[in-house]
Order: structure tokens, then sequence, then C-alpha cells
């Protein structure tokens, strides 16, 4: 039976991907597979409260709160959000919502808040299909939550579940769909468990490149054929890493990964460029203090000018003292956000 009203509350976190998602089909398909760490302190908390209608209509009513405040800016994503799970949820034209957000990181931070948004709002929605359905396993669950987060942002299937989230239909890794993100099946080393992610806030200004208009450049893109096999390759590759701990073998494949993905921007029609001058001077840093330490530090980037600075924990203390000294200089007023590889979505 529908309940008449209620309330569910997730928060779920972002995900940094190492093997990128740039690329998508009709029906939010990726064009390859991906595979992410999921982050622990970089989060979005939902609360989606939902009352019946006295009349079904063909699309939920709804409004959206960000901190407390109307947020009329974010109207149209979620419009477009619920015309596309419509098919999968009918029940959610039964109702009117109200949807109240924050997230626990700056909104102006330039930290893309579309996977860690879309996901608690799809685990809020799962939940309320939970209602109805109470016989609902937490498997069914889970993946109905990763597959509803997919139709809002390619990359929000990924932020359901921790540690490592792989998503693509891929023959090497069992379970593994376009649908849906699943917790990486393969043998995982512990170094990777306790990934650290220092966030280099380098402009944080609105992207001026969305990642849909990004996606859809790769659709007759010289490089895309080989691009797509590059990353289930990198894929491949990465599972004895991922089993061994071979962290000089993991960076190289991380930074080619961030590398490829802007050389894509660079080389679509038209071309773009996401990076900015303490962009790269923050990835010469970061080799110049690899080369002289021998830590095994790396960066990665996802679609802009931020650098993701990942260290295992055992290099935390150098590792962040080179941060304070060397890069937070280029960050703009110095800001930056201290993450590290976390466990997944929690309702609270
Ligand atoms: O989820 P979207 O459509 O915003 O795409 C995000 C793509 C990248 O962040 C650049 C890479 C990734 O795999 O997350």
């Amino acid at each position: 039976a529908l309940p008449e009203s209620g309330s569910a509350r997730w928060q779920a976190p972002s995900n940094i991907a190492l093997v990128k998602y740039w690329g998508k089909k009709a029906g939010q398909i990726p064009t390859n597979p991906s595979v992410s760490f999921t982050l622990d302190s970089s989060a979005t908390r939902t609360e989606l409260r939902y009352r019946r209608r006295d009349q079904a209509s063909g699309a939920p009513g709804f409004e959206v709160f960000l901190d407390g405040r109307p947020a009329p800016g974010f109207r149209e994503k979620i419009r477009a959000f619920f015309e596309r799970i419509l098919p999968y949820q009918p029940f959610v034209s039964e109702y009117d919502f109200e949807v109240h957000t924050t997230n626990t990181f700056p909104h102006s931070s330039g930290i893309a808040s579309s996977a860690s948004g879309m996901a608690a709002l799809a685990l809020c929605l799962a939940d309320l299909e939970r209602a109805i359905f109470p016989g609902m396993e937490p498997e069914r669950f889970t993946r109905k939550a990763s597959f509803l987060a997919r139709l809002g942002s390619g990359s929000a299937a990924r932020s359901i579940e921790g540690s490592l989230v792989h998503w693509g239909q891929h023959g090497s890794i069992p379970g593994s769909s376009d649908l849906y993100g699943i917790r990486y099946p393969l043998e995982l080393h512990p170094v990777f468990e306790s990934y650290r992610d220092t966030i280099l806030l380098v402009d944080k200004g609105q992207k001026q490149v969305s990642s849909t208009a990004g996606h859809n450049l790769m659709k007759g893109h010289p490089f895309a054929a080989e691009r797509f096999k590059q990353a289930r390759d990198h894929i491949d590759a990465l599972q004895p890493i991922f089993r061994g701990g071979d962290l000089e073998a993991f960076i190289s494949l991380v930074e080619s990964e961030a590398l490829t993905l802007h050389a894509m921007m660079m080389t679509s029609d038209p071309y773009f460029l996401l990076m900015k001058p303490a962009t790269l001077q923050i990835i010469e840093r970061i080799w110049e203090f690899r080369r002289e330490t021998g830590e095994p530090v790396c960066f990665t980037l996802d679609a802009g000018a931020n650098v993701h600075f990942l260290y295992p924990k055992e290099s935390e203390a150098r590792a962040y003292a080179f941060v304070r000294e060397q890069l937070v200089p280029f960050c703009e007023e110095g800001q930056h956000l201290c993450d590290q590889v976390g466990k997944g979505a929690v309702s609270f």
C-alpha cells in the first residue's frame, strides 16, 4: 500500500574516479567501464518528505531546498531526474515531494555535488519504494539506488557503496553492469582501504562546460575508440595492482587516466581546457616531491581545475606537511579539503 506521508533521510558520499567515465550513450549508459574511490567526509545529506496527492498527475510535484532555503536553481535538474525515473518508479507521480539537502563541503568550492546529491536523492526514493514493497532485500535496495542515481548523474551510480566501486559491464569484472555500480568484487589490498585524498581547490568558479556537454563531445571524437579501449585495458591492468598493492604501477595508471581525460577535452570539437596554471604548478610540485622523497603520492583530476592529491595512510604525515608548505599557496584562498576513502552511504 502507498504510505500517505513520510520522509527518508540519506547521506551519500562523493567519489573520485581512478579510471574515468567520459562518454555516454542514450539512457546514461557509459561508453567505458570506470572505477572510483568512495570518499568519506565530502557528502550530501538529503531529507525527502513525501505526501500523497489527491489526484495522480503525469509528474510528481516537488520543491527543492538547499541549506533550508528554496533552491530554484536545482529545479530543472531534479525535474528531468523525476521524468527519467518515472518508468522505474511509477508511484512517484502519486506524491508531492520536498527535497531538503545540504552538503558537508562548501558549495562554492567547485567540488561537483552532482554525484553525492543524486545518490542521496536516489537512496531516499529507493527508501520510499521499500516502504511500499517491504520485502525488498538489502542487495536489491542498494542496486536500485545505484540504478536510479545513474539516471541523475552517471558518476552518482558509484556513490552508494564503499570503498572501491566499479560501474560498467566488463568481461573480467564479475557481476558488472552498465546499469548500476557494484562494490569492487575482486581482491583488494588493504593499502587501498585507507587511501587519503586531499582536494586542492584551485578554482571555485562554476564549470564552463557541463559534464553532459563533455560526454557528448566523445561522439565522433577522433580518438574515442582508442580511449574506450584504453579504459578497458586499465580496468584489467588494475586487477593485479589492487590485489598486490603495487603503488608504482597504481600511480602511473591513475595519473595517465587523469591526463587522458583532459587530453580528450583538449582534442574534441569544439576543444576546451579546464586546467588552470595552478593545476599544472601543483602537478609539477607533486612530481618533484615524489622524485625527491620517494613517497608514493600522485594526483588525479575530475572535470575541472581542482587537483585530488592521493596518498596512502602511511605517507600522511609527510604528504600533508608538503601540502601545507607547497600546495596550499596555489589554492584559491588556500582552500583544500582533507578526505579519505569511505564506506558508502548511510541513513540518518
Ligand atoms: O557524472 P557526470 O555525468 O557528471 O560525469 C562525471 C565524469 C568525470 O567526473 C569527469 C569522471 C568520472 O568518472 O567521475
